[in-house]
């Protein structure tokens, strides 16, 4: 028997449920201060821990704080980040965003900024928000996803896939989630603060709970670009 064949939904109602959560989710920028039961962290983690690896390496470590083991790694990272600390990447960054990539950037950043009232060119106030990212938007839990340096590239996409999946499971549970590359814009830091070995490499965060619906900052949803746009079906 076939998976399809042991499926207990139907196909309609099998891609109906993660279209919807796919369509649901979006980066809450807000949270409460609630803290998230452990057994549902841990059923969210025994679900993207499914995910698809090169050759199964399942190359994702994921380190999980909370409470005080939180509140300490806040203070650090954000003063580190607050100080004007140069970059410290694991992963070089975008050399540049251009054409399309440059547009769509544009258009979620100006999203953002209209909706919390920020004048366009207001470099302080850009600054300001950006720092939020360092105080996790007020999450009560900061997930920082860790993979093995002789892995390169390939273990930092398979850790992509990881995150997707993390944040689906945490989205059909009821919790909100932001991946964060600004995290992994401190990654010594982050290796000195909880002790990783040297070669382990950052490659980001994401902050979950509850999110703030009333707060205006998750009032938004970015576009998506069309099928049309992005794929090319070659067939003869
Ligand atoms: C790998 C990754 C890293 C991201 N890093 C950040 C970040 O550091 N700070 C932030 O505010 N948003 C971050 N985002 C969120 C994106 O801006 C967001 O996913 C995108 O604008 C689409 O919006 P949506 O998630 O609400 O659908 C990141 C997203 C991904 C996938």
């Amino acid at each position: 028997m076939d998976a399809v064949a042991k499926a207990s939904y139907t196909t309609e109602d099998r891609i109906g449920v993660l279209e919807e959560l796919l369509n649901e989710r979006y980066s809450v920028r807000a949270f409460l201060p609630q803290e998230v039961p452990r057994e549902t962290i841990e059923h969210i983690l025994k679900v993207a821990q499914r995910t698809a690896s090169w050759c199964n390496s399942q190359p994702w470590q994921v380190l999980i704080a909370s409470g005080e083991a939180k509140e300490k790694f806040r203070k650090a990272i954000y003063a580190e980040a607050a100080s004007g600390a140069k970059d410290d990447h694991d992963f070089t960054p975008p050399r540049e965003y251009l054409g399309v990539y440059l547009e769509r950037r544009r258009e979620s950043g100006f999203q953002l900024y209209n909706t919390l009232g920020i004048t366009r060119g207001d470099k302080m106030a850009y600054a300001k928000q950006a720092l939020e990212n360092y105080n996790f938007f007020g999450a009560p839990h900061v997930a920082v996803i860790h993979t093995d340096e002789p892995l390169g590239i390939y273990g930092a996409v398979d850790c992509g896939a990881y995150v997707s999946n993390f944040m689906l499971a945490a989205q059909a549970l009821g919790l909100g989630t932001i991946p964060q590359a600004a995290l992994a814009r401190h990654s010594g830091l982050i290796r000195r603060h909880f002790n990783l070995a040297d070669d382990r490499r950052v490659v980001c965060g994401i902050s979950f709970g509850y999110a703030d619906h009333a707060h205006k900052v998750n009032s938004y949803r970015t576009s998506r670009a069309s099928v049309a746009d992005t794929v090319t079906f070659i067939d003869e």
